[in-house]
């Protein structure tokens, strides 16, 4: 046990954030030799280009892109900002944890019941360091990109998130919800049914009034996670993100809406949701590492007035195909929250669980159990394929027993092909919740919006009445592996050469 000087807070792991706005992050990923800068990359295919590649593979650096052809000079783009050795640092966690120890401890601080933290209100900070308003607001001034060759447009919101206030209740959310850009002062934005936002824009139609809405493109990198997290409705993700600091969030208010965005945001843009203008966005290379439809209907936002501090940094993180940097995040904090969702319906000894990257972090879920009792692996993959954090998307769910590491791919996949027998261990389920990005949804089901899919349960544990009959997997035991690395290790490390 040690004690969090930030927080006073005793954590199995020590969690303590290092930085505060996204230019601390840049200097600490430097510091660890994980940031490449390149200069002269272009908005319409190069930064693109380069995030396809970097963006797919974790031990690739973060770049930061500058002097982007037709911007100013210090205008730039921070890409692949979740990777190697810096997830755990942006997260707050020491560098040694891998990646299943790190969704744990991320899931220990983030369901910590310790009080909330609400942001404290400022008059001042780099954020207002420029203020254009009304006339003044041009989009075009920043270097966004194409991030993908068949975008219906340049997405300046990726690593962005939307904040709403409730007018009922004065409650302020954020949400992460794409922003493409559709001329100099209005942007399109897709917000999904049953997001926060949402229900706030229902309530100010049904008041005939706009949605005032705040979207922050660039900013600190812990604010964008807890926005694009699964906080309860009327938690304030402000709070939240104090929490995790350990100390408040200081908040400046727009001037034209008055919503509340970090005084060390680097980017900002503020409007109202126009209902009236209901326009076509996208299409844009989405989590499932497919395009989504032609042209999605979605109301336009007219942007107002835009804050960019000097030097402003767009931080993008637009999804490439699988597996990729937005599945490396997803896979961390999904994991957490579907292990506390399947305990919290019931389900003992689940040892482990894994959302893998190649399924964006929801599609295939990999759960481990130390399995107690006849049905007890059917019982969690049920409930793992239909609970919170999970339902939306799912596609497999292979449950299997404690000695599987299942965040190995290939271990996961093995232990299906020994284990599962295809014409008794596999379960369907039919009209589950989908999601609206999934690629198999059938033109007509689209059409009529009808977004459910089915789910494969596959039970890849050892059959439990005859477990013990088991032929036994042929693997050295952990004493005798720990040997053989000693003693032959040096045979595969460096490889052939
Ligand atoms: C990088 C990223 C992009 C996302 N894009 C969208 C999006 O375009 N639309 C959407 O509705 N949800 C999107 N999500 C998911 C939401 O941000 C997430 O569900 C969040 O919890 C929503 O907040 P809310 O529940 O307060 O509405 C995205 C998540 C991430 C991590």
């Amino acid at each position: 046990m040690s004690t969090d000087t930030n927080t006073g807070r005793d954590d199995n792991i020590r969690h303590h954030l290092t930085y505060r706005d996204l230019r601390d992050w840049i200097a600490e990923a430097d510091r660890m030799g994980e940031l490449r800068h390149v200069s002269g990359a272009s908005w319409q295919s190069e930064i693109g280009m380069a995030a396809a590649i970097v963006c797919r593979d974790d031990d690739a650096p973060a770049v930061l892109f500058d002097e982007v052809p037709g911007c100013a000079k210090g205008f730039r783009v921070l890409v692949n900002l979740f990777g190697g050795g810096r997830k755990n640092m942006s997260l707050g966690f020491p560098a040694g944890l891998g990646k299943v120890e790190l969704s744990d401890a991320f899931a220990a601080v983030f369901s910590d019941p310790a009080e909330l933290i609400p942001p404290v209100e400022v008059d001042d900070g780099p954020v207002l360091e420029n203020v254009m308003l009304g006339d003044e607001v041009d989009l075009d001034i920043f270097p966004t990109p194409l991030w993908h060759e068949k975008d219906g447009g340049r997405y300046i919101g990726t690593g962005s998130y939307n904040v709403t206030r409730d007018p009922d209740t004065g409650w302020v959310n954020l949400g992460c919800y794409r922003i493409m850009v559709k001329d100099r002062n209005t942007v399109g934005h897709n917000v999904l049914p049953g997001r926060h936002a949402n229900d706030h824009n229902r309530k100010y139609t049904e008041r005939g009034e706009r949605m005032p809405m705040v979207m922050v493109v660039g900013g600190d990198p812990m604010t964008f996670f807890m926005a694009a997290s699964s906080v309860p409705g009327g938690i304030g993700e402000y709070d939240v993100v104090g929490r995790m600091r350990g100390r408040p969030l200081e908040v400046v208010r727009g001037r034209v809406t008055g919503l509340p965005f970090p005084a060390d945001a680097e980017i900002v843009l503020e409007g109202y949701v126009d209902r009236d203008r209901i326009e076509p966005e996208g299409p844009f290379g989405d989590w499932t590492g497919t395009y989504t439809e032609a042209g999605r209907i979605n109301p336009v936002v007219d942007i107002k007035a835009v804050y960019p501090r000097n030097d402003p940094i767009l931080l993008g993180f637009a999804p490439q195909c699988l597996p990729d940097e937005f599945s490396r995040f997803a896979a961390i904090t999904h994991s957490a929250y579907l292990k506390r969702d399947i305990e919290a319906a019931g389900v003992p000894d689940v040892k482990a669980v894994w959302c893998h990257e190649v399924g964006g972090g929801r599609m295939l879920v990999a759960i481990a159990i130390s399995q107690r009792y006849a049905g007890h692996a059917k019982q969690a993959g049920h409930a793992a394929s239909m609970c919170g954090s999970a339902a939306g998307g799912n596609r497999w769910v292979i449950v299997t027993d404690d000695d599987i590491d299942v965040a190995n791919l290939e271990e996961l996949i093995y232990a299906a092909l020994t284990r599962a027998d295809p014409a008794t261990s596999i379960d369907l389920i039919t009209g589950a919740p989908g999601s609206v990005s999934d690629p198999r949804l059938a033109p007509s089901d689209r059409e009529q919006r009808n977004f459910t899919n089915s789910r494969l349960i596959i039970d890849a544990c050892r059959p439990y009445h005859w477990r013990d009959q088991f032929p036994e997997v042929n693997k050295p035991s952990p004493e005798l592996a720990q040997l053989a690395r000693q003693k032959f290790g040096h045979l595969v490390e460096g490889g052939a050469a």
